[in-house]
Formats: structure tokens, C-alpha cells, sequence
């Protein structure tokens, strides 16, 4: 699966930058609130007005303190997913607990340096697994391939049957870097400026689709 991040592109013809990704599985929605992060994007209105403009699931990716109070709204909404960081709250069951009687898939996310092994016991309380491979706050920075021992972790977990969620991944993501995430055993793809800053940001969807299947040791591919 692939997310194109809205976070690389234009914020003033947000609909227009839906349709240009159409056929993508998951339309990324980076909140960032200047505080857990050093970047302010948009919240809550704009996610509305979105919701009205695209019919691609919305995969909103909350980069903010207190998700326990404002991560429910975004599920309230309509969001298809609501993913929240690990490390800002002590009571990320609650919150998983909170998105999902609201309507929404649940998504934990972890910062590059944020080790998964305190979370493997409560991950069977969310959907997806967001592992950053690159700081939060800003698009266009270079994929960290520390991350992926993480991903495979889970992959792990999940092949054996322990667990069942998606593992998301989210930063640095190009044609470079696709194939490795797809070998350690990703599901789905976020790109932010490998989708928009391509001519046919379309096309890059396809394109790095393809290349992550190809790669995924995983997926059967069906012809
Ligand atoms: C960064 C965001 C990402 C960002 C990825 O904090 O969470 O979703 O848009 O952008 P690229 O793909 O350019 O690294
Ligand atoms: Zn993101």
C-alpha cells in the first residue's frame, strides 16, 4: 500500500493534491502541533474539509501532545486511520481504545530512536504500526535503514500469527529506499516528496507500488 504525504504539497489546492493521487490506498495527513514536534501543519477543519474533498481513506498521522484528548475527534470525523505517538502519552491503550470506539483504525507510531520492545505486548490493541524512519516534523529528509530491524520485528509477530496489524513506514521513502523497507516486511509505504515533487505524482504511486511488491517477500502477487 502506498500513503502520499499532503506534508510536500501545495496547501492552498489541498483537493486538487488528493485527486493527483488517485488510486493511492491511503491519503497521509501529517498534524503537527509545535509542541511534540518543532512544525506547525493543520489540524482537525482542514482533515473535515478533506474528508468532503477525497475519496481515499484518510491515514491521519497525529504529531502532538495529549493525543488522549484530541486524537478521538479525528476518528469522530471520519478519519480511516488515527495514528498517534508512542512517546507522548502514558496511556496509549486508552487512546487505541478511545480511536477505535470512534470509529477509526488505530495506529501506534514510534520515533526513530524509540525501541519497540516495551510496546510488542500492546500492539494486538491497534491496527498499524507506524515505525519514522526519519525525525517527525519535516518532509524531505533522508531515510534512516536503523529503523527497519523494528519493522521485521513485527513482520515477524504478525507471519507467525501473534499479531495482526499493518506496519507502515514513514520517511525518506523513494525509489531508493522502497525496496528495503518492502524486504523487511512493510505493508505500507508513506512518500510525501517522492509522490509530490515527481512530475506525475500518479505515476510515482504506480511506480513505487510496483517496486515494493517486487520486493516484499510476503506478498503473493496475483497476475
Ligand atoms: C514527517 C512526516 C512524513 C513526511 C514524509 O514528520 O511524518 O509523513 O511527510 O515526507 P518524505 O516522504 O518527504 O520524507
Ligand atoms: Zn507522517
Amino acid at each position: 500500500m502506498i500513503a502520499p504525504s499532503i506534508l510536500s504539497a501545495d496547501f492552498a489546492r489541498l483537493a486538487d493534491e488528493a485527486a493527483a493521487v488517485a488510486g493511492s490506498d491511503w491519503l497521509h495527513v501529517d498534524v503537527m502541533d509545535a509542541h511534540f514536534v518543532p512544525n506547525l501543519t493543520l489540524g482537525l477543519p482542514v482533515v473535515q474539509s478533506l474528508l468532503k474533498a477525497t475519496d481515499i481513506p484518510l491515514d491521519c498521522h497525529l504529531m502532538i501532545d495529549n493525543p488522549g484528548r484530541w486524537a478521538p475527534p479525528y476518528a469522530e470525523a471520519g478519519a480511516h486511520n488515527v495514528t498517534f505517538h508512542a512517546e507522548a502519552t502514558d496511556d496509549p491503550i486508552a487512546v487505541a481504545r478511545d480511536i477505535r470506539a470512534a470509529g477509526a483504525k488505530a495506529g501506534l507510531s514510534v520515533k526513530p530512536g524509540t525501541p519497540i520492545e516495551p510496546y510488542l505486548e500492546i500492539l494486538k490493541e491497534f491496527d498499524t504500526l507506524l515505525v519514522m524512519s526519519v525525525e517527525p516534523g519535516f518532509g524531505g529528509q533522508s531515510f534512516m535503514p536503523e529503523v527497519l530491524s523494528k519493522a521485521a520485528a513485527v513482520r515477524k509477530l504478525v507471519d507467525s500469527g501473534e499479531l495482526t496489524l499493518l506496519v507502515e513506514i514513514d520517511g525518506g521513502i523513494n525509489v531508493d529506499t522502497v525496496e528495503a523497507a518492502a524486504e523487511a516486511g512493510v505493508d505500507c509505504f508513506v512518500a510525501g516528496s517522492a509522490v509530490y515533487g515527481a512530475a506525475d505524482p500518479a505515476a510515482a504511486v504506480r511506480g513505487l507500488r510496483a517496486q515494493a511488491a517486487a520486493a516484499s517477500p510476503h506478498l503473493t502477487i496475483v497476475q
